[in-house]
């Protein structure tokens, strides 16, 4: 089963996760730091990512990481508030820069291509006192740190993600309020934030195009969290359409604006103008876009970047109509048993992989697509020959072959999350994604491989599974 030659083989991680030195050398506060300093029982044993990895001193222990496995790409994200400690362009801090260009220099030293986020959950607490994603200052200020970004790294970084997730972060961070700023505005933060991310993304691929494209010659695109869904019951049509309606709600709620017309999908815009009514209010929660926001927006990113984890069967339930959805308001039913693994919302379904990216690949006019991250986590206590979850990245592999061979899917890399076990947002450390395990109770933070960082190596080594 070999891949196409010259597949991306690669693993990432985020910024907050891994690297630690919270207020190290300048570095400012970001939204996550407040956070978790604020205690309250939100996180795991109020764990906080102060010192994570450690990868802000401990860098050269993740190349060699990356090096045990022959990792063909790395995927890690900036830490906005490292490199501008209050967000802005007005105070820069050169030992961020410092950082981040031993990283990229080390990488592509060793022949690894680099994946750059801009922004991953993090966002520099200043701007976050400004009103975060709820206001639309921040569109202005996301471009200025973009443009910083592409003018400061871009003549090595090719391949750039804008946004990570914004899906998941919309709707937890300004919905439920369950990551920071951590207050709820239940049924209308979600839209607002992901309206000025949709904006802030849009702006930022046009400064690129028209200030560093000609001579830097990248691609930039955001990444889109996508579970795959599948009718509770095939030949039920409030089924089928209760499924359709949950990819359009987490999916093609960013994808359809950016990659094919600039507005949201149909059947989002109708369900939230006529819940919104019944609800009482003047108008439909979801805003609007202007005519030529609609231009800014349509066709901005240059390959499709998906993140996959868990797939869903869906029941229409009358009471439960699905919204701004990745997975906590649709209409859902547990797909599989989840008999050894998992975090609460994630059941292990290789299989949906294939059905996503053919979805993606029939909607979007067959993009090339990077899958940017997709893994499985253990619980603490682990153990170090997880062959069991192996066997899931196998399976997931050999539903890649499927896609590109059988489907035709133009699917280029892919990078298992995550290189390190590392702070899991609202779980800690109790959740473990790594292809090397981290002990986070010793100082020195060693890194140790799992069985899947062995097994990995060898699918990398032959680009692609054996027999
Ligand atoms: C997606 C997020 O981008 C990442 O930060 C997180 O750790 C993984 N999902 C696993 O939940």
């Amino acid at each position: 089963m070999a891949f196409p030659a010259g597949f991306g083989w690669g693993a990432a991680s985020s910024a907050y996760q891994v690297e630690g030195g919270w207020d190290a050398d300048g570095k400012g506060p970001c939204v996550w730091d407040t956070f978790t300093h604020q205690g309250g029982d939100r996180i795991f044993k109020n764990q906080t990512g102060d010192v994570a990895c450690g990868s802000y001193t401990l860098w050269e222990e993740d190349l060699k990481c990356i090096k045990q496995l022959a990792l063909t790409h790395y995927r890690f994200s900036l830490s906005w508030s490292r490199l501008l400690p209050d967000g802005t362009t007005g105070f820069i801090n050169q030992k961020g820069i410092d950082y981040y260009n031993k990283i990229i220099d080390d990488l592509l030293a060793n022949g690894v291509i680099p994946i750059v986020t801009l922004y991953h959950f993090d966002l520099p607490q200043a701007l976050e006192d400004q009103g975060g994603w709820l206001s639309e200052a921040i569109i202005e200020s996301f471009d200025k740190y973009a443009q910083f970004c592409f003018s400061t790294f871009g003549d090595r970084v090719k391949q750039w993600i804008t946004i990570n997730e914004p899906n998941c972060l919309a709707l937890i961070a300004y919905d439920l309020g369950l990551f920071p700023p951590g207050v709820p505005h239940l049924g209308t933060g979600g839209y607002q934030a992901a309206h000025n991310m949709i904006k802030a993304h849009a702006r930022s691929w046009h400064s690129y195009d028209s200030l560093f494209r000609k001579e830097q010659k990248g691609m930039v695109s955001l990444s889109i969290f996508a579970g795959w869904v599948e009718p509770a019951d095939p030949n039920s049509v409030s089924d089928q359409e209760a499924a359709k309606r949950a990819i359009a709600f987490c999916l093609d709620f960013f994808a359809k604006p950016i990659f094919i017309d600039g507005d949201y999908p149909e059947v989002v815009k109708s369900q939230v103008a006529s819940m919104s009514k019944k609800q009482g209010y003047p108008s439909s929660r979801l805003p609007e876009f202007t005519e030529e926001e609609k231009r800014m927006i349509k066709g901005t990113a240059d390959f499709f970047a998906v993140q996959y984890y868990t797939s869903r069967l869906v029941k229409y339930q009358e009471n439960k109509k699905g919204e701004l959805g990745v997975f906590q308001d649709v209409e859902t039913e547990i797909l599989t048993d989840p008999s050894w693994i998992s975090l609460y919302w994630l059941y292990v379904v290789p299989w949906g992989i294939r059905k996503l990216l053919k979805y993606i690949k029939d909607t979007y006019n067959n993009p090339v697509i990077y899958i940017t991250e997709n893994g499985f986590p253990q619980r603490d206590p682990v153990s170090l020959d997880d062959t069991q979850r192996w066997e899931s990245y196998r399976e997931t592999f050999q539903e890649l072959f499927k896609a590109i061979q059988l489907d035709k899917v133009n699917l280029k890399g892919y990078c298992a999350w995550s290189l390190l076990d590392s702070f899991e947002w609202n779980e800690g450390y109790s959740s473990r994604f790594g292809l090397f395990h981290v002990d986070f109770e010793d100082p020195a933070r060693p890194r140790v491989p799992y069985t899947s960082a062995k097994e990995y190596a060898k699918i990398i080594r032959n680009n692609g599974l054996e027999g």
